[in-house]
């Protein structure tokens, strides 16, 4: 009872973000104002419900805000609010290649050509010659017989297992695998082991105990790269284990591909493995091109030719979506031909070697090995997001992060070299970091 008083007295209350233009703040409110009318019961019920939420959210100290850009993803940026040319040390821009001059041309060559979207999905009437080739594209890429667009890399993690896997496979991830892929492994049928972080005991120990059950397929799925401390899978000895108990192994390469290995085709070039990785699913939104707020997205499957087929034939997120837009399409060409020769991927080593060293050399501690993502470990909540605002004041674009996103007590930084950085650039954010670090005594 007091339930319902509360959710039928509840204030009606708008709040509408700063984003919103005068007309769309009216008529969200017009809107709101005859649903209301309408069912005032249930919508108030779920302004209950979703507002709790929120206030939880606030309460926890996980709100998350979002700067705004002002101007293309780039080295530097404008923020709203802040002063022009911050250097940005944030993006998943790993080559520069989000703006750049011929990743752009490309795009608006394209979108001259042959306009802004196709309006279908790729097997009504949405293929074009470009998707056809970035597709052959990305598989010799990547030495793979054949590859598969999504919309996103998320859309190819949610498509794989539940296409490829059912109640009579099993699927073995490792326990801090990305968001996408434990929610595709929710979505299929396969029983589920979840291994420990880079455990591999505990790996093979899921192993044995499946080996018992007689399944059809046995899948290992990891990240090659761990985004939240740039530690690398050891996927050697996974690939080792695999064999052993003749299971596949599929990786999401998303924050290799274009820049890790000898020529950046990912983290199986780099410990000698592409042999044995059967499939990769990655992202066009990191290295090849783009990042948050860039035009560029998208993401793929490569592997072998009729996992291929069937995922074009059953996975949902490509079935029933639309086809990646030309433009899209014709910058990642674009980026996928200027990555081809490998020279930015040792670009983007030597500039991660550089900051790594003299970040190292001055006092501070860092996550993860080689990676461009250089987590700078702080440890209190607090004290990484007053040092990320700190830097901000020296003209330095940083994000910290803190639990839930990261365990309780390892808050850091994460900064994330790009090639596109000058050495200039990375000297300047190592003196920022050792000017804020000195002032809360982190460093001497
Ligand atoms: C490891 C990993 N996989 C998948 C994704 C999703 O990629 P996309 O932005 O193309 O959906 C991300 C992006 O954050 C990622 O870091």
């Amino acid at each position: 009872m007091a339930q319902a008083v509360r959710m039928l007295t509840s204030k009606v209350t708008i709040r509408c973000g700063s984003t919103f233009r005068n007309g769309a703040r009216a008529r969200v409110r017009s809107l709101m104002t005859s649903c209301s009318s309408r069912c005032p019961s249930a919508v108030s019920a779920l302004r209950t419900v979703v507002e709790q939420q929120l206030e939880e959210i606030h309460i926890a100290g996980t709100w998350k805000s979002e700067r705004v850009l002002r101007s293309a993803q780039a080295v530097q940026i404008d923020i709203r609010g802040h002063d022009a040319g911050l250097l940005n040390f944030c993006a998943n821009n790993y080559l520069g290649l989000s703006s750049h001059p011929e990743v752009v041309a490309a795009g608006q060559r394209a979108l001259e050509r042959y306009g802004a979207g196709l309006s279908s999905v790729r097997f009504i009437c949405g293929t074009q010659e470009l998707h056809t080739q970035l597709e052959e594209e990305l598989a010799a890429f990547h030495r793979r017989e054949a590859a598969i667009l999504f919309s996103s890399c998320f859309d190819a993690n949610a498509a794989l297992f539940e296409t490829l896997l059912s109640s009579e496979d099993a699927v073995f991830s490792d326990e801090l695998n990305h968001a996408s892929i434990i929610d595709g492994i929710r979505l299929c049928k396969a029983a589920k082991y979840r291994y420990k972080h880079l455990d591999l005991a505990d790996l093979e120990e899921k192993l044995k105990v499946a080996q018992s059950h007689g399944f059809r397929l046995k899948l290992v799925a990891t990240d090659s790269v761990f985004s939240m401390d740039g530690d690398v899978a050891p996927l050697r000895e996974i690939c080792q284990l695999a064999e052993a108990y003749e299971a596949l192994v599929f990786i999401d390469e998303c924050h290799a591909t274009g820049f890790i290995g000898a020529t950046g085709r990912g983290v199986d070039e780099l410990l000698g493995v592409s042999e044995k990785v059967t499939i990769i699913n990655s992202t066009l939104g990191k290295a090849l091109g783009g990042a948050a707020g860039a035009m560029l997205k998208g993401g793929f499957t490569v592997g072998p030719q009729p996992v291929v087929d069937l995922l074009r034939q059953r996975a949902r997120p490509y079935l029933f979506s639309n086809a990646l837009p030309p433009p899209v399409t014709a910058c990642a060409l674009a980026a996928l031909n200027l990555v081809d020769d490998g020279t930015l991927a040792q670009s983007i080593a030597e500039k991660t070697r550089r900051f790594r060293s003299q970040m190292s050399d001055a006092g501070f501690t860092l996550g993860g090995k080689n990676h461009p993502i250089c987590p700078v470990m702080i440890g209190d909540a607090k004290l990484t997001s007053t040092i990320a605002e700190e830097m901000l004041d020296q003209g330095m674009f940083v994000v910290g992060f803190s639990f839930p996103v990261v365990p309780r007590g390892a808050a850091r930084i994460r900064v994330q070299i790009s090639a596109a950085h000058s050495n200039a650039d990375i000297d300047e954010c190592v003196n920022a970091f050792v000017t804020v670090g000195r002032k809360h005594g982190l460093v001497a």
